[in-house]
């Protein structure tokens, strides 16, 4: 899918416009704004430190260069021309390319409004058309929110390393979830 094409419009439970959409390269100061926003609040993602522009810069490419292969599929949401989220489902290689691991973040301000529902019902959705077969995921245990979701979208917790996060001088488990696509 082209870079920038709209995937879906709706309304979310507050009532804002949200656009979803693949990403583009324009997309770019929003993105080094969207991460660093969410590590600054400590948001129970993997990135704990703030990237800079070069760094955008190169992770972008580096997206945008593996959706065009075909590797990965990436959503973002869009409210009031910011994005606001982003997301993605990759590809594994070699006796794994029928499984796909999905990431998903939504910007303070934007949350328990819908928006990460309907963009993994679209993740899901594209992950059959992508010949998946498993979606996995990881999930820090203390963040009861995303792991709500994800059960509630059809992901099973399949097991957890203990203590694999450290993180404000806490110790948290580290789940694994899985999804099996049937079409
Ligand atoms: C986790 C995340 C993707 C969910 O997206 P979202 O848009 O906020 O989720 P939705 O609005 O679609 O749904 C939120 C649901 O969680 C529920 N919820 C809210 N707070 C909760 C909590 N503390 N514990 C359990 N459920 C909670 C809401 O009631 C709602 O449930 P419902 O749809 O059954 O009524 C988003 O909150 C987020 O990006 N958080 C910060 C970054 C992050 O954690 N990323 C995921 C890393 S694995």
């Amino acid at each position: 899918m082209k870079t920038g094409t709209i995937i879906k419009n709706f309304f979310a439970n507050d009532g804002r416009k949200v656009i979803l959409r693949t990403l583009k390269w324009e997309d770019l100061d929003d993105c080094l704004e969207f991460i660093n926003s969410l590590v600054e609040e400590g948001a129970d993602i993997t990135v704990f430190q703030k990237v800079t522009r070069e760094y955008e810069i190169d992770w972008l490419s580096k997206q945008l260069a593996e959706v065009e292969k075909g590797n990965t599929f990436i959503v973002v949401a869009e409210v009031g021309g910011k994005l606001v989220a982003n997301s993605s489902i990759t590809k594994k290689t070699g006796y794994s390319k029928h499984v796909g691991v999905l990431g998903i973040s939504i910007k303070d301000g934007y949350r328990d409004i819908g928006i990460g529902t309907e963009m993994m019902n679209t993740l899901i959705s594209k992950g059959k058309e992508m010949g998946l077969k498993i979606i996995t995921l990881t999930v820090f245990s203390s963040n009861s929110r995303a792991k709500h979701v994800y059960e509630k979208v059809g992901f099973r917790e399949t097991g957890r390393i203990p203590k694999e996060i450290y993180k404000n001088g806490e110790f948290i488990d580290h789940i694994f979830m899985v999804k099996e696509l049937t079409s």
